[in-house]
């Protein structure tokens, strides 16, 4: 007998190696999520996190290992395979991917109109509900362009949102928020995911939003841990880690076991190519 539904990780990630031209950017990465998690993937600047969200949506192929979204292995999926897995996720890109010529209405009904045959009046009536969950009623006639950085971003969501996704990515949902709209947006997420059972991983360097909405915690390595797992649990397990990177990351530290590199000498001496001189002229 195969497992009940709720025991397959919605997510299950084995051993996944990702490698840009000879350079190793995910370097053996196994996770899983269970359904109503919120994942949050933390991690310094530059090290996969990115990277890590776009093999798990299907738009990246891995070098090497296995990704099963709802139990369906998806490394190996064409294009129509992967828009049926598409159709159970909502994506919120982290430059907000929004279609400039399309309005926000617009952006936010292109999901709909690309996976249903619903009447143009339903799609509108859909649109405006997600607009007005992230607090844009009456903004769907602008263009991307005329609105805000932090609005773009709640376009975003919307559009992520638009199809009652069962599950949802988030790469940094709350970068450029002001704080009132980061809390508008963690309550949302906390309540898709405590009171509809939507299942979410949110890639995220704010760590009040972060231990505000997360029930399990992954941090990616830097440096020699580049592209691996350095911790994973619970907020409370990742708050009383003993990994000093750890530490640093959530405590916001500017220097520990990442070393700071950009110290002010090593920076002149780098671009003058000789150490700074004494009353130098720079200085
Ligand atoms: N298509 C690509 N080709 C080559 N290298 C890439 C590609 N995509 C990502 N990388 C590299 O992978 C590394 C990780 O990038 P990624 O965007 O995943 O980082 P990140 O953890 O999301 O950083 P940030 O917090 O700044 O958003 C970077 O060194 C980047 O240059
Ligand atoms: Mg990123």
């Amino acid at each position: 007998m195969s497992a009940p539904a709720e025991n397959i990780p919605v997510i299950e990630v084995t051993d996944l190696v990702r490698e840009f031209h000879g350079r190793r950017v995910l370097n053996g990465i196994s996770f899983k999520v269970m359904k109503g998690d919120t994942m949050i993937i933390m991690g310094g600047s530059g090290c996969g996190k990115s990277t890590l969200l776009r093999h798990v949506i299907g738009s990246m192929k891995p070098t090497s290992g296995s990704i099963k979204l709802f139990g369906e292995e998806i490394t190996g999926l064409d294009e129509a395979g992967l828009a049926r897995i598409r159709r159970r996720f909502g994506m919120l890109f982290q430059s907000g991917a929004l279609l400039q010529s399309m309005t926000v209405g617009e952006n936010v009904a292109l999901p709909i109109v690309e996976h249903s045959k619903l009447d143009p009046g339903i799609v509108d009536l859909m649109v405006k509900l997600k607009l007005e969950m992230v607090g844009l009623t009456g903004f769907e006639h602008l263009k991307p362009a005329e609105i805000s950085g932090g609005m773009k971003k709640r376009v975003g969501l919307a559009r992520a949102l638009a199809l009652d996704p069962e599950l949802l990515f988030s790469d940094e949902p709350t970068a450029g928020l002001d704080p009132i709209m980061v809390s508008v947006v963690d309550i949302l997420t906390k309540d898709m995911t405590r009171k509809l059972g939507v299942t979410a991983v949110v890639v995220t360097h704010d760590m009040t939003s972060a231990f505000r909405i997360g029930s399990r915690m992954i941090m990616l390595g830097t440096g020699p841990n580049q592209g691996k797992i350095i911790a994973t649990g619970t907020p409370e397990e990742i708050r009383a880690s003993a990994n000093g990177e750890v530490q640093q990351f959530i405590n916001g530290e500017p220097d520990g076991p990442v070393p700071l590199k950009l110290s002010k000498d090593d920076y002149v001496t780098r671009l003058l190519g000789h150490p700074r001189l004494k009353n130098n002229a720079f200085t």
